[in-house]
Parts: C-alpha cells; structure tokens; sequence
C-alpha cells in the first residue's frame, strides 16, 4: 500500500516556467462519446465506433497509479472526463478508488448526462463529490441538433432528477453559447437552473481541436450574456472560491442562486492555470490547446519515482498560455489535442 500522501513540500511541488503550480488534474477515462456534437465529435469527420476498442485505454490499476504520482506531486483537485466516462465500464468501481487516494480533496465528473439516470446513485455511493452535465439547450429539438442527431435532452433532465435525489448538489451545468445557434437558450436555461437549484456556466465557444470550424463571430462575449442576465434578473459579482478558477461567478440579487462565465477567449485566465490533462490512453498534456501529449506509459510501467519524475519534468517545462496568444501568430494555426481527448 503507498504511504499517506500529505502536502509535498512547497519545493518538491513542481512549478512551470511561468512559476504555476500543478493543482488540478482533468483525467479522461475514454475517448469514445454517444454524442457528436458538431464543436467537438462532427459526425461527418469522426467515425461512429470512434474510441469503442479500449486496446490502448489505462486499467484501472494504472489510472490508480498515475492519480497517486499526481497528488504526491500537489494535486488536490480531480476531475473525470470523456469523451463521455460513462460509457466507461465499472466507473464507479474506479470512482471508488480514486476517492480514497491520500490528497485528493474533490472529485468530480463532467458527463453529457444521457446515461446518469442509471448511474447517479452508484456514483454518489461511489464517493462522487460533484457532478456538471453539459446542456447547450432545454429545446427539445435543438439540444437534438446540438448532440449531432443523438440525444433526448429528457434522458438528461431525468438524469438531472437521478443525481439530485442521489444527494449531487448543486450541479453545474455547462451551456457552450454559440451566437445565432442557441443563445435564445441562455435565458430559459438560466430560469430551469433557478427553479430546480443548479448552477449555469456559461462557456465561450472555443477553437480548440482541429474540427470544429470555429468563427469567431460565433462566440459571444461572456459580458454581453452577463447584461442580458442581469436585465431579467439583476446579478452581483461574487468572489471567487478559489485562486484560479475558470468561471466568474454571479449571484443573482433576488437570492435564486448563482450563476458562472467562462470567458476563455474575452478575457483568457491563463495566468492562473493550474491544470494537467491526461488522455484516457496516458498522455499528459499541459495545456487544451496543446498540439502532443507527454507520454507516461512506460514511467507508469516503471512505478514510484520514475512516474513522479516524468510529471514533474512535464510540468516544469510548461510554457502554455494559448488562451492569452490567440490571435497571435503563435497561438493560430498550430496542431492542437482534440476536445474529446481530454474532455474540456
Ligand atoms: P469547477 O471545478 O467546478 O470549478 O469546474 P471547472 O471550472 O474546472 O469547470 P468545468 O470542468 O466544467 O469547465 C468548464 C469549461 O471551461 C470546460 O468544459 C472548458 O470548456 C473550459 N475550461 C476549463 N478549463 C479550462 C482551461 O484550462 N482553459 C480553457 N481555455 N478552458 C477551460
Ligand atoms: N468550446 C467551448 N466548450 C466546449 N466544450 C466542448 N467543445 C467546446 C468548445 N469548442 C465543452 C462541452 C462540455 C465540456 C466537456 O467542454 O460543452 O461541457
Ligand atoms: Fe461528447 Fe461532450 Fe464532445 Fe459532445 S462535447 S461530443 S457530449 S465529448
Ligand atoms: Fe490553461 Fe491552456 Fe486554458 Fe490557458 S489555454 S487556461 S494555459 S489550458
């Protein structure tokens, strides 16, 4: 059994050569989806059984392994993605293995919500702290456009009734706002959210992958949803809850909760990034927008220090800000790591 983990001291914490600590790790368990929605998965461009054979996915034991390195080396903060994790066989089981790792002080999952119905209450039991559902529209038709043709956005709304009656709350809901396609959805959604006591993050629809056909002209400034926000329903910035994070949270006044932005294009958060990515098939990436993962396959084969050393080496050479650069020469037209690699 590896030793309890506690703090690492401040100078065993690797810093990246802006002097960001590593905090956060974004995990994906699988790189398959039952969605394609057209700013990630495009039907057109990504085959149907995409990711379904899990030749080179990480076993459990692996990924067991790997999440241990990272909190030895100051990760406090785990998140689970896809392409969609459950599709992920026996994930609560993994759930459950992850919850107990010395470190680890929040866990959570971010799904598409089609299949949480039948999971939500394996997953709290699992030890799940918290749970954010993608939802780009309550529109039936529209969210059915938005999955690519596949999904019922009443599978997520009884999803959304599993969860809560399992003990998840408040859950988060992810709302990717694309200018002439759902932004009538924005207000709705935030009406939904009040009644039912989730919370909203509005996301800037990014460029990131190599598929999605992004235009700017498609994106709305996170400021512009703000006032249209405030103007049905007065908001009051709120602080953040912690350094670093990705949304700007707003209560609303009349006391029906709150709401976040994610303004990754208006106004970048790179200076605080404290998250590594990791491939559901093992390779870290230190950034989104990064073009090659680092391989960790044969450091976890290897164990113990080798693992730690081969992160912390990732780390400490990390330059990325790609958020701030776009536009910039150095920020357009490179390769980039695809959406449902890494799962946000
Ligand atoms: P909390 O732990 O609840 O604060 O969640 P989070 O802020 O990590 O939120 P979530 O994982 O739901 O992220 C919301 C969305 O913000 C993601 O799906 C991405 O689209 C975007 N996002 C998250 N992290 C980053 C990041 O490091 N860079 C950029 N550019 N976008 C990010
Ligand atoms: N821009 C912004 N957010 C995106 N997501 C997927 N693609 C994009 C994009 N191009 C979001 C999804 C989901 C999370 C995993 O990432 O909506 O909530
Ligand atoms: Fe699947 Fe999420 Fe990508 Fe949509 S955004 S295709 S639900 S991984
Ligand atoms: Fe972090 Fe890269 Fe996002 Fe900037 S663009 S916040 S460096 S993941």
């Amino acid at each position: 059994m590896a030793a309890i983990v506690q703090a690492p001291p401040a100078d065993s914490a690797p810093k990246d050569r802006l002097g960001r600590p590593l905090r956060d790790l974004r995990l994906s368990v699988i790189e398959a989806c039952n969605f394609r929605c057209p700013y990630c998965m495009p039907a057109d461009r990504i085959a149907d059984d995409h990711g379904m054979d899990s030749g080179s996915r990480l076993t459990f034991d692996a990924i067991e392994r790997l999440v241990r390195g990272f909190a030895r080396l100051g990760v406090r903060k785990l998140r689970l993605t896809g392409g969609e994790p459950l599709l992920r066989k026996r994930l609560p089981e993994l759930v459950a293995r992850l919850a107990a790792i010395p470190g680890i002080e929040d866990l959570a999952l971010t799904t598409n919500g089609s299949l949480l119905a039948a999971h939500a209450q394996a997953l709290r039991d699992a030890g799940l702290g918290r749970l954010t559902v993608s939802l780009d529209a309550l529109d039936p038709a529209r969210f059915r456009a938005l999955s690519g043709g596949r999904g019922d956005v009443a599978d997520v709304l009884a999803g959304l009734d599993a969860a809560q009656r399992a003990g998840f709350g408040p859950i988060k809901l992810n709302c990717v706002v694309q200018r002439g396609v759902n932004d009538d959805q924005v207000l709705p959604l935030a009406a939904f959210a009040r009644e039912r006591g989730h919370v909203v993050r509005y996301i800037e629809y990014m460029d990131v992958g190599t598929c999605n056909g992004w235009d700017r002209a498609r994106v709305v400034p996170s400021a512009e949803l703000r006032d249209r926000l405030h103007a049905r329903w007065p908001l009051r910035a709120l602080a953040p809850d912690y350094r670093g994070e990705v949304a700007a949270r707003h209560a609303f006044a009349d006391g029906g909760g709150e709401v976040g932005f994610v303004s990754s294009v208006s106004a970048p958060f790179c200076g605080d990034c404290h998250r590594a990515r990791v491939s559901a098939d093992g390779r870290l990436y230190t950034c989104l927008f990064a073009g090659e993962g680092h391989d960790l396959r044969a450091a976890l084969a290897e164990g113990g220090d080798a693992l730690d050393a081969r992160i912390a080496a990732a780390w400490r050479g990390r330059a990325d800000r790609y958020s701030e650069l776009r536009g910039e020469a150095a920020g357009s037209a490179r390769k980039r790591v695809e959406m449902y690699l890494v799962g946000g």
